[in-house]
């Protein structure tokens, strides 16, 4: 998930520990004075789909230790909810806000400057346990036995996808997730793993006598396969699930298919400061940081506009592609605009109003005018031109060609641009005069020259005149449905010419900046340098981009077939 998306926030949902009402006092009074619902359940009681509104965006905080973080964590993670952790118990390595901080954190949050780590999950199938799922560990270990004295020790058979591992003699063992690396596992001398984009799993005897029973780290897709010889007992994330094992029983432990979201603030600890810090590791040569550790400087904040809106957008159409992704094939209702194709869903809507909030927040004085409904009129020589789903009726339709349009203009002109495609995670952006990027490598437009070499997209081309034009005369005439992407597929070299018969200004304010920088021609149908037409309203152009090399050809052809009256 994309901390951007944090910034539309508006309902709080809180599970809480009975000793933690001074904090929730504090949640209570940030929510009264910056309009956030919030719904409060104790420690123990279920979240149910009653305490919170799928309509809203959502932010789930737990106030206590580390283990209603986990209850937390629990709650919201199969339902896609970001958890926050504020901290009133002592030693806690997941929940880190203190209740004093609560107020900065929850700005840092509803301004998207958070950041959010996607952390790995695990679930656990075996005979009386369904899909337990999370987030630290599966512990599986001998049933203690009746007396004492009897044997404590137990046989588990391991798998891996299948494949026989070997037989585990000695306590048991835990399989963690990265998170869980620094519980148990670690005290059975397991490696400490860096939580962060760490999709692994690892198994660790407990106990064990054999001295070539070693950790064993798998990815998250493995499927690891516990058998014991002995009954047993199985337990998930310390206890919030159980089961007790037959002699023989399969257990089945994989990566969950959702990670967690765990929110992180600036008043976070780094992980290994935090560890460093909370169990005493010794590697710094005192309890803090110690006079050895050295931090390599953070990249400086860009200082220049041109480079900090370059973030805003890319991370504001990474953050609105989210919504539009889970939505991506199940739309359910359209409404139509101007005519039959022209339609809009829900979608458009909620990257839409992600996106503006996000460049409010930013930068409050420049103007938006987004397709849809945010039109904010400034003085400011800044005005951001914003599609928020540029092919609409591909996204209506399940299709993948679509994509998140966002300009910022300097005195009508595009300095900045950023389209992102959700469903192949292509991301094109662009600053005037400094080239064109895709996923952050370089791009150019080709050098073919010859036409009957060349691959053609169209727009919308509502007499087919364009593709009775061109289909003939070039290896293809391609149709996309999405304007700002055909600029893009121009810019990147897998087209070598656009055209629309009539686009708006939002459809291609963005694209027309990554093919310019990566050096296209583009034009009007006449061959004159195409205009951003911004103070025109609701009225389209035409657009005819290319390489360059072969711009001259394509006009010349246009220009004819208009004369025979084609
Ligand atoms: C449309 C798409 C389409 C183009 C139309 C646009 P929308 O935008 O870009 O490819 O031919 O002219 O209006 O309505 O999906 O944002
Ligand atoms: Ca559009
Ligand atoms: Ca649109």
């Amino acid at each position: 998930m994309h901390a951007r998306r944090l910034a539309t926030t508006t309902e709080l949902l809180c599970i809480k520990t009975p000793d933690s009402e001074e904090a929730v006092e504090r949640l209570e009074s940030y929510a009264a004075t910056h309009g956030l619902d919030l719904t409060t359940v104790p420690v123990g009681e279920p979240v149910t789909d009653d305490h919170y509104d799928d309509a809203q965006e959502t932010l789930g905080v737990s106030v206590g230790g580390d283990g209603a973080f986990l209850e937390g964590i629990r709650a919201f993670a199969g339902r896609g909810i970001p958890l926050l952790g504020v901290n009133t118990g002592t030693l806690a390595f997941l929940a880190r806000v203190q209740p004093g901080e609560i107020d900065g954190a929850l700005d840092e949050v509803l301004r998207g400057r958070a950041t959010i780590n996607d952390r790995q999950q695990l679930r656990a199938d075996a005979p009386g346990l369904d899909g337990a799922t999370g987030v630290n560990d599966v512990m599986i270990e001998p049933e203690p036995p009746e007396n004492p004295v009897d044997r404590k020790i137990c046989r588990l058979h391991v798998f891996a996808d299948g494949e026989y591992v070997g037989q585990y003699d000695g306590s048991g063992l835990a399989v963690s997730t990265p998170t869980g690396s620094t519980g148990v596992a670690l005290s059975a001398n397991g490696p400490v793993h860096y939580p962060d984009d760490n999709f692994t799993l690892q198994l660790v005897p407990l106990l064990t006598h054999r001295m070539g029973a070693r950790p064993l780290i798998v990815s998250a897709g493995t499927e690891l396969t516990v058998v014991p010889e002995d009954p047993a007992m199985l337990t998930v994330d310390g206890g919030r699930f159980d089961t007790r094992l037959d002699a023989d029983a399969v257990v089945t432990v994989t990566g969950a298919p959702r990670p967690a979201h765990i929110v992180r603030t600036s008043y976070d600890d780094d992980f290994l400061t935090a560890i460093s810090r909370k169990l005493g590791w010794g590697l710094r040569g005192g309890e803090d940081a110690g006079p050895t550790h050295r931090r390599p400087a953070p990249d400086p904040e860009p200082d220049d506009l041109r480079s900090n809106a370059l973030r805003v957008a890319e991370e504001a159409a990474i953050g609105a592609g989210e919504p539009v992704h889970e939505l991506h094939g199940r739309v359910e209702s359209v409404e139509t605009k101007t005519d039959k194709s022209d339609v809009v869903t829900d979608a458009d809507y909620q990257a839409e109003h992600i996106i503006a909030t996000v460049i409010e927040n930013e930068y409050p004085e420049h103007g938006i005018v987004s397709e849809e409904s945010v039109h904010r009129r400034s003085d400011s020589e800044y005005t951001w031109l914003v599609d928020p789903l540029d092919g609409t009726g591909n996204f209506a339709h399940g299709n993948p060609n679509y994509a998140i349009s966002i300009a910022l203009l300097e005195e009508g002109t595009p300095v900045v641009g950023v389209v992102h495609a959700p469903e192949t995670d292509e991301t094109f952006t662009a600053v005037r005069g400094r080239g064109a990027a895709e996923n952050g490598r370089p791009i150019r437009t080709t050098d073919r020259r010859a036409l009957d070499e060349s691959m053609l997209l169209s727009g919308y081309d509502p007499d087919g005149s364009f593709l009775r034009a061109f289909y003939q005369e070039t290896r293809g005439v391609r149709r996309i449905g999405s304007a700002a992407l055909n600029l893009c597929y121009l810019a990147s070299g897998t087209a070598d010419a656009v055209w629309e018969h009539d686009t708006y200004p939002w459809d291609v304010a963005a694209g027309l900046l990554v093919a310019r920088e990566a050096g296209a021609t583009v034009t009007d149908q006449h061959g004159e340098p195409y205009e951003l037409r911004t103070d025109a309203g609701d009225e389209r152009t035409a657009l005819l981009g290319s390489n360059g090399p072969l711009h001259e050809q394509l006009v010349e052809h246009l220009r004819e077939r208009r004369a025979a009256g084609d």
